[in-house]
């Protein structure tokens, strides 16, 4: 469905959902995929992600009271409150994503002597959640850009990306990296984020959608304990660095430490540990790499990389399973297909192929054909456009 189509049903679904005859304003947030960088924002490395066309809606509209009500098309369920008494801990359900960016957006308000209104919205979209294309970001960017423009309150975009970060590690309680809502909220058409996660410095590299295009292949794995598998990496990755930082003390985080001081100090660390910080620390050349490749233009050098990743995440940074193992053997093994590797923080989830455009057909097939073999289902195979990041969408 266009977008028109989509922000037009999903106006219609608030109206059935609150009732009243004034329409809400819509505000889109969109998805992203990391092509380089691999689970190197926490340990200060440089990511390089991209905004993929699909992501939430969030439609807002002010009510008469101090209410607040979230509302979800995803979930029956609904989340109220006075806006004076906003719970003070998370429930562990939905709604502590926009509850968290709120309360950030409420101390932002006051901070300018502004205020809140009650409010309801209602959440929806096309993103397919836990998948690893970061729906969370997507919804708590997509309510920080939301509360802005309904509160006038003119924030910057980088003020509420931060806003949506804070809440993300605060309220909901998830120790994310910083990639996220970055790739969400700063996404330029036709271009990829490169950001350093050390000083948060970034630059758009071009990603020529005329050329390339990005496939996703879902395995529809999702792990129960996928979030505690990831909060150990980083623990893992911490205790990597607090060993070799007393070999190296100009390091500051696990991203400086060099390869001659692994090389000479990796056999003190515990095997698993040493496994982490040569992921990270080959993961930070190889980004390098990738970004050179693209500013020469060499997509198959790019996708290459991508490749020597993904071995890494399955050997070294362990976060791979079976199902992303056989997507992206049976990538790299179609023509016009430059690379492939899990997106996200793995554990199931998606694997992400770059592609030259007009390949999508024989890299569906392929994809399906071979995974159906292997595991006697089929897996989701998308193709996605690049996106310009969050915005306010007119309904016609
Ligand atoms: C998850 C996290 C990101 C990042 C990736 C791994 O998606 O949310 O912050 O750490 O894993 O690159």
């Amino acid at each position: 469905m266009s977008e028109a189509g989509l922000v037009a049903r999903h106006s219609r679904e608030f109206l059935a959902a609150f009732g009243g005859r004034a329409s809400p304003r819509i505000f889109f947030a969109p998805g992203r995929v990391n092509l380089m960088g691999a689970h190197l924002d926490y340990n200060g490395g440089p990511v390089m992600p991209t905004a993929i066309d699909r992501g939430t809606f969030v439609a807002v509209r002010p009510r008469i009271d101090a209410r607040v009500v979230l509302a979800s098309t995803l979930d029956g369920t609904r989340a109220e409150f006075e806006l004076g008494s906003l719970p003070e801990t998370r429930a562990g359900r939905w709604a502590d994503y926009p509850v968290g960016v709120l309360r950030e957006i409420l101390l932002l308000a006051e901070a300018q002597g502004a205020r809140g209104v009650g409010l309801d919205v209602l959440f929806g979209g096309n993103l397919p959640v836990g998948a690893g294309l970061s729906s969370s970001a997507s919804i708590c960017v997509g309510s920080a850009f939301a509360l802005d423009a309904v509160y006038g309150l003119g924030l910057s975009r980088l003020e509420l990306v931060n806003a949506a970060l804070r809440a993300e590690r605060g309220f909901v309680g998830v120790q994310c990296g910083i990639m996220d809502p970055y790739a969400v909220g700063l996404a330029r058409e036709g271009a990829l984020l490169w950001l350093d996660c050390k000083d948060r410095t970034s630059e758009y590299l071009p990603l020529d959608h005329d050329r390339v295009t990005i496939g996703v292949a879902d395995t529809g794995v999702r792990r129960e304990l996928a979030q505690g598998a990831f909060n150990e990496r980083v623990g893992q990755c911490r205790a990597a660095f607090e060993a070799l930082r007393r070999h190296q003390p100009d390091a500051t985080c696990l991203r400086d430490i060099r390869f001659e001081t692994l090389a000479a100090h990796g056999d003190e660390l515990e095997p698993p540990i040493a496994r982490r910080a040569q992921h990270v620390i080959h993961e930070v050349a190889r980004t390098f790499s990738a970004r050179d490749a693209l500013r020469r233009g060499d997509a198959h050098g790019f996708g290459a990389e991508m490749v020597r990743t993904h071995e890494s995440l399955r050997e070294l940074f362990e976060v791979s399973v079976p199902e992303l193992d056989v997507l992206v053997a049976s990538a790299v093994a179609t023509p016009g297909v430059h690379g492939a590797r899990l997106t996200g923080a793995g554990f199931g989830g998606c694997a992400v192929v770059l592609l030259e455009r007009g390949a999508e057909a024989e890299v569906a097939d392929r994809l399906t054909s071979d995974f159906e073999r292997a595991f006697g289902r089929a897996p989701v195979v998308e193709f996605f456009g690049g996106d310009g990041g969050p915005r306010e969408i007119e309904v016609v």
